[in-house]
């Protein structure tokens, strides 16, 4: 059925020029229309404009009362599909042991492995399923998915098939990616060839043109067998991804660019020169500030990015070690205090920019005709709520593929 939302602010995020990630002045710039209209037809928006609408609407009417209407969240970097919980290791955590030293004896990644591994396709699929509807609650309209939890030929497929699944049985757009190169398994003493040989291969059969990430850090993957990986990657036409600098500078942010990597991501350990080359380049930072919210305090240098001339990204990290949130508003509002961006910034790297990362700034990522009708109506007039209030219940209305989704009821008096 065709719907209209009426009388609203509504935050485009259309610009003329290339569809590329926005990059400085033009991060700030959020396309407003003070008090217009959007009308969706079949999933796609068919009318955006200034005002009422000409006519009749036909179908359902939705009155924003001037709130503001916004592109539903990409969030473009998650690991939400897994099995198990890392409870335990969160009180060890409290209690002062470390990210890589929980990973270096065996826990962290490797006790989500286990838990992945023991789990039925099914189990896997509903956990997922949850998390997603959590997410689209809170405005997330598109979510990338990590595999990273299987680290085996017949593990990482079943995550891969998982959220292939998913994609049938959720509105929202899901995207997987390859992420076999996670961690070391230290009970299998071939696991980076079998990664790199079998194991790339054999997902790339399955999933032709899946991007490919890896963890490049100490105690993780090597510099030099990333670069192995990602160059049989990209021989079988494979975009590439990768976390780099997250704890350590290893040099993996450079190669990254020299190879033509779609993003890097995290970069909370990013060395200034290599801040420098990454502005310069058509590379991606994706920022995740909950990382360093539930882990040790320490953010990566998106403001130095942003006035360098970088391409920004934001996204939730969804995750069950480091980054245990499904809120892109919570992402937006550590952005601002902790990234230093401003709002309307951190709303186009929540959005447009995080679509850039997936290849879909052609279908989401803004408010445009043509473009598939994702969006968010805010429980207010102002979006800088967004970004000042923090742990809040998320949007009123979402709408994902022309379908509402969600609607939060609201104590409003009528009259
Ligand atoms: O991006 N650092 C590597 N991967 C995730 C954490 C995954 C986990 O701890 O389970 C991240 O933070």
């Amino acid at each position: 059925m065709p719907l209209t939302i009426t009388n609203a602010r509504i935050l485009t995020l259309a610009q003329p020029g290339p569809a590329e990630a926005r990059r400085r002045a033009a991060m700030r710039d959020l396309g407003v229309i003070e008090r217009g209209h959007v009308r969706i037809d079949e999933g796609e928006i068919v009318a955006v404009g200034a005002g009422d609408p000409q006519g009749a609407s036909e179908g359902e009417v939705i009155d924003a009362g001037g709130s503001v209407l916004m592109p539903a969240f990409v969030d473009c970097h998650t690991h939400c599909c897994w099995a198990g919980d890392r409870f335990d290791e969160f009180e060890m955590s409290l209690a002062g042991a470390s990210y890589l030293k929980i990973l270096k004896s065996g826990g962290g990644i490797m006790s989500t492995v286990r838990s992945v591994r023991a789990a039925g396709e099914e189990d896997l699929l509903n956990l997922l399923l949850r998390r997603l509807a959590a997410m689209a609650a809170l405005g997330t309209g598109t979510v990338e998915i990590k595999s990273g939890y299987g680290l085996n030929p017949e593990a990482e497929l079943k995550m891969l098939r998982t959220i292939h699944a998913a994609t049938r049985q959720t509105t929202q757009t899901v995207v997987g990616t390859f992420l076999g190169a996670h961690a070391i398994d230290p009970d299998n003493p071939n696991y980076i060839e079998q990664t790199i040989n079998e194991t790339l291969p054999a997902v790339a059969a399955e999933f032709p043109d899946i991007t490919v990430d890896a963890f490049c850090e100490q105690g993780a993957w090597s510099l030099e067998d990333t670069r192995r990986l990602f160059e049989n990657a990209r021989d079988m036409g494979c975009p590439l991804r990768v976390h780099t600098d997250q704890f350590n500078s290893l040099g993996m942010t450079r190669l990254a660019v020299e190879m033509g990597a779609v993003s890097v991501d995290h970069l909370e350990a990013i060395t200034p020169k290599d801040l420098e080359h990454l502005a310069r380049s058509k590379t991606i930072g994706v920022i995740l500030p909950a990382a360093g919210f539930h882990l040790d305090g320490r953010y990566a240098p998106a403001r130095s990015l942003i006035d360098a001339g970088g391409a920004v990204a934001i996204a939730t990290n969804y995750n069950p070690g480091s980054a245990p949130t499904p809120s892109m508003p919570f992402i937006v509002a550590l952005a601002c205090r902790k990234l230093r961006l401003s709002p309307a910034e951190a709303i186009t790297a929540a959005t447009y920019n995080a679509a850039c990362v997936l290849g879909l700034q052609y279908s989401v990522g803004s408010i445009e005709v043509g473009k598939r009708a994702d969006l968010q109506l805010l429980d207010s007039s102002d979006e800088r709520e967004l970004a000042f209030e923090f742990a809040t219940p998320g949007p009123l209305v979402v709408i994902v593929n022309g379908e509402v989704v969600h609607m939060r009821a609201v104590g409003r008096e009528e009259n």
